[in-house]
């Protein structure tokens, strides 16, 4: 039974709560990235914020914890950028990971471990799979016909074809998912396939490979993910898991699992044991090895640390906890089940509390368009604001949906919750102890209530105002064992505004000289406060809780058992930090942003925007998507033709004289192929009014009339409706 049901004491009263199953060990995980591209934000708030917030809280709570994570090294998406580049994938990934590493590092994200599937532990540990799942029958070999490019002489699969999706005629799909739809694929699903390697359409080649028969897993897969059992036994509490991922595993359960084939024809790769026959030239399938990674990883980690990997992996009081992106639901949910399952040692993930995307700015993230934020460059433009990034990314964490970073977000998220909320709390709280008491935590006299903040206003004691503090914290664990960090955040934000209302209601600036023996409770009962945020903070903002920590003198955190300890104090009243005890320097924790950074954010985002001359992949003609800021930024304009001349010495070149109502302006427009002058007087056009002016064949030329353009090359203008005023804004 995994769901216990008890009497859990809570200060104010005795809550029934439905506990889940109590796990001694965590093995948690964030997906591993491929090491072919910088780290970006759109992935910090997905699968590694989530994941250490989760992971830093559960050692705060006493629980043993192992965080792994690693660069995924193998795969089309590192020997796609390697064949462009002209460098060997070794080379791509030995670059990035030591990228990615540093900007997880950067961002304090507390891996115990970042390994890489290119260690020899993984080769060993992937094949050691390979076999055993083999011999278990896991297995088909099936020949089949694939799709093969003649003129680079190698097997297309996964990202080395692309076409037109089935399911939603986007025409770029990929040959193993369309990015459009979502929709996972094979080669042979795409309408028109060409190759991205030559661009020549391929031809069909017969190959053989091994395929995971994932078909024969279906119905204890769809049990599980469901219900949380197999064969009726209980083996996670489904109502944990999000409704998301659920849907997105149920749509592929409904469409029925089809064997998929777990090796490739590549270079770069992990072998498929040599022993086995038909091995040669054969590499495992990089969804097949990467989360394999998870299990070389801990391997590692516990040789390092002179543990045992096994124990969190496969005993009975450990939980496995995978965190990822949406676009790595099924693999998780589905795919390495099965093979965990199938090898019949492991225990399978207890949740896949995936995330959703984050948009910048209006638009997808896109590392190829270079519309991201970049870690390593925050990290350069920010270097004392990772805890800043933190928080919003965690404000802003898409848990359920799709949501938007703006740079504008991040800049009131800071200034208006970090600098005014938590950082002033904790300031005030530390300049008015050093002010009225030198530093020293004050003693009190009992008798005396002050004003809560919990309750409106009303007067409460001491010890009442600690108590309701434990169930603000209690809530916060409630969020955070959810998987509701938002939601954690909010409550975290809570506390330091019930700090500042307690400052705010009773007033200790006023009532020092006349008051003192109140206002050493108020102060008192505020340094409590400082305290028990430091700890509550620390899985959110790690930096700050330590300085916090410096600032009340007391112990390094040690990421044991802090917040446990808190909540036992708190839950019987206890006092966090003692009266004369006395309290270290402060200096402020956060200070604005202003106006001019994010600008110079926003400017440098806009500016990475690709060469408008250049066209999409999608081979169609179409420019690369721009903003709508940017389309924002054109003035667009009617106006009529009063005069027009040939430019002399040019055979294109026609000089027009424009009326915009307003005035007149002179433009160069190379139309003469098309138009003779004399012709075009009182033609209504459309005009680029604020293109900056240029000098043409000596004539300055005071903006851009807008043309078609056939396939001939004739050109036309673009004219408003008949009759139509001039200087009107065309939008
Ligand atoms: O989508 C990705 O970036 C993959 N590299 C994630 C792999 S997760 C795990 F399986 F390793
Ligand atoms: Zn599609």
């Amino acid at each position: 039974m995994f769901v216990s049901f008890r009497f859990v004491l809570t200060p104010t009263s005795y809550v029934l709560e439905t506990l889940p199953m109590v796990y001694q060990r965590y093995l948690v995980t964030s997906a591993l990235p491929y090491a072919n591209g910088p780290l970006h934000v759109g992935h910090l708030a997905g699968a590694y914020l989530s994941a250490d917030a989760y992971v830093r809280f559960l050692r705060l709570s006493g629980k043993d914890v192992v965080y792994v994570c690693g660069s995924d090294e193998h795969g089309a998406a590192i020997t796609m950028k390697a064949y462009r580049e002209k460098r060997s994938p070794k080379e791509i990934v030995d670059q990035y990971h030591t990228g990615l590493r540093d900007a997880f590092d950067g961002m304090d994200i507390s891996f115990d471990i970042y390994h890489r599937t290119t260690e020899a532990v993984h080769y060993e540990t992937s094949q050691e799979f390979f076999r055993t799942l083999n011999e278990k029958g896991a297995f088909s070999v099936q020949e089949s016909e694939q799709y093969y490019d003649e003129e680079a002489g190698q097997f297309l699969a996964d990202r080395y074809i692309i076409g037109t999706c089935p399911k939603c005629n986007y025409e770029n799909a990929y040959g193993d998912q369309c990015e459009n739809c979502g929709s996972t694929l094979s080669p042979t699903d795409l309408i028109s396939p060409r190759s991205t390697l030559s661009g020549s359409t391929p031809a069909r080649r017969k190959t053989r490979h091994w395929y995971l028969q994932l078909d024969k897993n279906e119905e204890w897969l769809r049990e599980w993910i469901t219900t949380g059992k197999i064969d009726g036994k209980e083996y996670h509490d489904a109502s944990l898991w999000k409704k998301h991922v659920v849907g997105q595993c149920k749509s592929w359960l409904d469409g029925g699992l089809m064997p998929r084939s777990v090796t490739r024809d590549l270079d770069w790769g992990i072998p498929v044991p040599e022993e086995l026959e038909g091995s040669e030239g054969k590499k495992l399938y990089v969804w097949l090895d990467a989360p394999i990674g998870y299990i070389s990883a801990t391997k590692q980690w516990a040789a390092d640390h002179g543990k045992d990997w096994e124990t969190y992996w496969k005993d009975s009081d450990s939980a496995i906890v995978h965190f990822v992106g949406k676009d790595n639901i099924v693999f998780h949910c589905l795919i390495f089940p099965t093979i965990l399952k199938t090898e019949g040692s492991y225990n399978l993930p207890i949740n896949v509390p995936a995330n959703q995307f984050v948009n910048l700015e209006g638009n997808k993230i896109s590392t190829s368009r270079n519309w991201a934020v970049w870690i390593h460059e925050y990290l350069n433009d920010f270097p004392d604001r990772v805890d800043a990034l933190r928080y919003y990314c965690y404000k802003i964490m898409p848990e359920q949906r799709d949501s938007e970073f703006t740079w504008k977000g991040f800049q009131d998220a800071n200034n208006n919750e970090l600098v005014n909320n938590l950082g002033n709390f904790v300031n005030r709280v530390m300049v008015l102890t050093q002010k009225y008491y030198e530093g020293k935590v004050p003693t009190f006299d009992e008798s005396i209530s002050l004003i809560s903040p919990h309750e409106a206003g009303m007067p409460s004691w001491h010890d009442s105002e600690l108590l309701d503090l434990f169930d603000q914290l209690h809530e916060l664990r409630s969020c955070i064992k959810t998987f509701d960090f938002r939601g954690g955040l909010k409550v975290l934000m809570e506390i330091s505004s019930k700090g500042n209302q307690l400052l705010q209601l009773n007033e200790p600036w006023k009532n020092v000289k006349e008051d003192p023996e109140s206002v050493a409770v108020v102060m008192n009962l505020a340094i409590q406060y400082v305290a028990a945020l430091s700890v509550a903070m620390r899985p959110f903002l790690p930096s700050t809780a330590e300085k916090v920590r410096s600032f009340l003198a007391l112990a390094a955190f040690t990421d044991k058992s802090e917040f446990t300890d808190i909540m036992d104090k708190l839950s019987e009243g206890e006092h966090l930090i003692d009266p004369d005890h006395t309290l270290g320097q402060a200096e402020l924790l956060f200070t604005k942003v202003e106006d001019e950074a994010i600008e110079a954010q926003l400017s440098k985002l806009q500016a990475t925007i690709p060469d408008a001359e250049e066209e999409t992949p999608e081979g169609n003609g179409i420019k690369h998507e721009i903003a709508f800021q940017d389309f924002e930024k054109l003035d667009l304009r009617t106006a009529r033709i009063l005069e027009a001349r040939q430019v002399p010495k040019t055979s294109k070149l026609l000089e027009l004289k424009l009326d915009l109502g307003f005035e007149q302006r002179t433009v160069v427009s190379g139309i003469a192929g098309s138009y003779q002058a004399d012709q075009i007087i009182g033609t209504d056009v459309v005009l680029v009014a604020n293109l900056a002016p240029r000098k043409i064949k000596g004539i300055e030329s005071q903006g851009m009339v807008l043309l078609a353009e056939d396939e001939e090359g004739q050109l036309g203008f673009v004219s408003p409706p008949e009759g139509w005023s001039q200087g009107d804004i065309v939008k």
